[in-house]
């Protein structure tokens, strides 16, 4: 865990964003990088285009990145209005370095970040892995339904 390095980007990561900046702000091919990662490792960010993942980027207030010998091995993100709401996305854990404590460390910076730590309601979706954010404090919501646009 040691050589384990986690980044907080400013908010919109921009120099991840514009020039793939990883590490000591060198340029790593961040983003192509991060493509790869959310292409070989979740199921439902698979093949967003640079442009895509740029416009995502930028409207993300809360950006985090794990790198791991200038390889980028973890993501998250969130979005807020700083105050009432804020949605966290994208969290993924490169299959080889996942069950180490990575992705609980990739959601406690995105909760501890101090644009969403006093947020009134912090929500997120998952199709399988419930039980990873019970664990780090989230329940599920038996009075709502979530509804998408059809
Ligand atoms: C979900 C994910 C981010 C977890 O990352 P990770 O680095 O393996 O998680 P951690 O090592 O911090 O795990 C913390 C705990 O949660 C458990 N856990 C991890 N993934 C889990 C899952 N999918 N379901 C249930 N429990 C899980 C671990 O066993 C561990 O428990 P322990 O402390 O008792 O050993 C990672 O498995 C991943 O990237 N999966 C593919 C992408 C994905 O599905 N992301 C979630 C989108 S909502």
């Amino acid at each position: 865990m040691a050589d384990i390095i986690l980044i907080r980007h400013a908010s919109g990561a921009p120099g991840l964003r514009l020039f793939g900046l990883g590490p000591n702000l060198l340029p790593r091919k961040g983003l192509s990088q991060l493509r790869d990662l959310l292409d070989k490792h979740t199921f439902w960010a698979q093949k967003r285009s640079y442009k895509e993942l740029r416009q995502a980027l930028a409207g993300s207030t809360i950006v985090i990145s794990l790198w791991k010998h200038n390889k980028i091995i973890g993501f998250g993100r969130a979005t807020s209005d700083g105050i009432f709401r804020a949605v966290l996305w994208d969290i993924v854990v490169s299959e080889d370095s996942q069950g180490q404590g990575l992705g609980s460390k990739v959601v406690k910076a995105l909760l501890s970040s101090s644009q969403i730590k006093n947020v009134e309601r912090i929500y997120l979706m998952t199709t399988k892995s419930s039980n990873f954010y019970e664990q780090l404090g989230f329940e599920k919501c038996i009075s709502q339904s979530l509804l998408k646009k059809k």
